[in-house]
């Protein structure tokens, strides 16, 4: 069926500490569904310490680098993968809106949900590339 022929084109997708603690997990999955996009995998998980860095490993050396462990490995996430046409990260992170929710259009997850650059509620794979090792780093088992 058409996620078999997707498979491909997975992107990760994770809704942080705070999205879960707010209970926004079905506000935003809703709105990544009415795209058409597919949620092929989930599962809510507290995330461990190497995990997070791994994700994260850019910004290693960063300011915000410690809180931002700290924050996402303080409380479950709810870790997905989606699967869509060429692309489909680039949908999701069009829906997530800016990093800064203050830049964020109204719209958009970011936008019209989050306040706090440090708590955006949401995490999607920038590229490509990033969708494979990210997709890899979390769901180790395919
Ligand atoms: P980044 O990869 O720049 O943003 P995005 O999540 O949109 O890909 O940064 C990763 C996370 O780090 C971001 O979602 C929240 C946190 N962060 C801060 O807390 N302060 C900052 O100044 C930046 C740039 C990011
Ligand atoms: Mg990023």
């Amino acid at each position: 069926g058409l996620v078999n022929l997707w498979a491909m084109n997975s992107t990760f997708f994770m809704c942080k500490p705070d999205a879960v603690e707010r209970g926004l997990i079905g506000e935003i999955i809703r709105r990544i569904e009415a795209t058409g996009l597919k949620i092929v995998r989930a599962e809510l998980r507290v995330v461990d310490e190497a995990t997070a860095k791994a994700h994260y490993a850019e910004h290693e050396g960063k300011p915000f680098f410690g809180e931002l462990i700290s924050f996402i490995t303080s409380s479950p996430v709810f870790v997905t993968e989606i699967s869509g046409p060429d692309g489909t990260w680039e949908i999701v992170r069009k829906l997530m809106g800016k990093t800064n929710p203050a830049e964020a259009a109204p719209g958009t997850i970011r936008g019209d949900l989050a306040t706090s650059i440090s708590a955006n509620l949401v995490h999607g794979s920038d590229s490509a590339d990033s969708a494979r090792r990210e997709l890899a780093n979390f769901f180790p088992v395919r």
